[in-house]
């Protein structure tokens, strides 16, 4: 007999590629069919993770952040999100949904700033407990089709983001190591085209779903 993956999923991608609408979308449809399930995000999840979150995201002139000490915050929150929230969430056999998980630190702080993949990989090893996501969506869309999303996102909060200050190379580094983690795991990592209409997007991840966890 085969044994039944993990229910733990994670949406990976750029900013402003429906991450979050999709991760809602699943989660109901999850729900509608009585199944338990966890939402988290990271950097979040946990009153430590979404303290560590602000710290991140601001962009502030004062409040200078180093490549390491950025790497090493990220890892804080995702040791403690697994410990605290991810962990026991799949002891009671519930699902776990994240909202980016290791696959982000390899694209953001590998692929974005540099840090050597065989260092990330041990360091997410032991930040995750050797907990791997049995499934990962990339939700991928061309930068130029994101930065509209982002724009106008932006406008409706009026604050600035600090990673979203980067400039179109770094985003085009993240894509490009999204799209290589898809070709060197394609069982687990599978790659959507992100660009198309939310219930196109929201159906084809639906598919997947179903037929990895037989539902
Ligand atoms: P988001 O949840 O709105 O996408 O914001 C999270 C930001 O943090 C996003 O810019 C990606 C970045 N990030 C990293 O750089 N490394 C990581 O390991 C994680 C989890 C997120």
């Amino acid at each position: 007999m085969r044994a039944e993956p993990l229910r733990f999923v994670t949406f990976e991608g750029s900013e402003g590629a429906g991450k979050s609408t999709q991760i809602h979308r699943l989660e109901a449809r999850l729900l509608s069919l009585g199944e338990p399930v966890l939402t988290v995000r990271e950097p979040g999840g946990t009153p430590l993770g979404e303290r560590l979150r602000r710290l991140l995201k601001e962009s502030s002139p004062e409040l200078a952040i180093s490549p390491e000490s950025e790497l090493f915050l990220f890892l804080a929150s995702r040791a403690q999100v697994v410990r605290q929230a991810i962990q026991p969430a799949l002891a009671k056999n519930s699902w776990v949904l994240s909202d980016r998980f290791s696959d982000s630190t390899l694209a953001y702080q590998g692929g974005g700033r540099g840090f050597s993949p065989d260092l990330l990989r041990s360091l997410n090893r032991i930040t995750c407990a050797g907990l791997s996501p049995s499934l990962t969506f990339v939700l991928d869309l061309p930068l130029s089709e994101a930065g509209h999303r982002l724009t106008r996102r932006k406008a409706g909060s009026g604050q600035g983001d600090r990673i979203e200050e980067e400039p179109p190379e770094f985003f085009e580094r993240v894509r490009d190591t999204y799209r290589d983690l898809a070709r060197l795991e394609p069982e687990r990592v599978r790659l959507i085209d992100a660009s198309r209409p939310e219930d196109e997007v929201a159906a084809g991840i639906w598919e997947i779903v179903s037929r990895v966890f037989g539902l």
